[in-house]
């Protein structure tokens, strides 16, 4: 596939770099403030959030660490599979943590309603959640995120960081895809 293939498969940008940059900006504040005087524990999943992971770490003013959680739940179509898989076991001890999961987007709400719980299994200071995107209309938990960058309506969404089949991750905007990139 070249690079022009992946381009032609956009329908609309939702958010383009300079939206977002200003929207990473807003939220980086909001959380330095809210932890003022403490270090946070920046848990970010994979594969998704780690280009947001990336800018908001560096707008922060606070002291961070940083680890990863693997987390799969669909697998090459545009529909979740219902059943989250979460990797925690090369994570470091949590307990006594602040702990801020950093996500790329809240869909139906299980992974975060998963993670959520794992984590205050292992008793943290605190657990919030910070998400780029969020579907709230697709929702089959009570979850609700804490810091969310932008609502959107049932739309599949590509782009800085976000695949489809584990492509257009690279695309520095985040956009709609074509329908016929994913029927075909
Ligand atoms: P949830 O468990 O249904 O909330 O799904 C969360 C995960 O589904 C996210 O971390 C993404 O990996 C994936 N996901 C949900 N919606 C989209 C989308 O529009 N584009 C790409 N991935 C998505």
């Amino acid at each position: 596939m070249a690079f022009a293939d992946m381009t032609d498969d956009i329908a609309e940008v939702l958010f383009d770099e300079d939206a977002i940059a200003r929207r990473v900006e807003e939220l980086a504040a909001t959380i330095t403030a809210d932890y003022a005087g403490s270090e946070v524990l920046l848990l970010a999943t994979l594969k998704g959030a780690v280009i947001f992971l990336a800018d908001l770490m560096r707008a922060l003013q606070l002291p961070v660490c940083v680890d990863f959680v693997g987390a799969t739940s669909y697998g090459g179509s545009t529909e979740s599979s219902g059943s989250v898989r979460l990797d925690l076991d090369s994570c470091g001890d949590m307990s006594g943590r602040h702990v801020l999961i950093v996500e790329d987007i809240v869909d139906t709400g299980r992974t975060l309603t998963k993670l959520v719980d794992a984590i205050q299994g292992q008793a943290p200071a605190s657990v919030r959640t910070c998400c780029l995107l969020d579907k709230p209309s697709r929702r089959v938990t009570d979850f609700r995120p804490d810091y969310v960058g932008f609502e959107i309506a049932d739309r599949f969404v590509v782009g800085y960081g976000l695949d489809f089949s584990q492509r257009y991750r690279n695309l520095p905007y985040i956009a709609v895809l074509k329908p016929r990139a994913y029927e075909s």
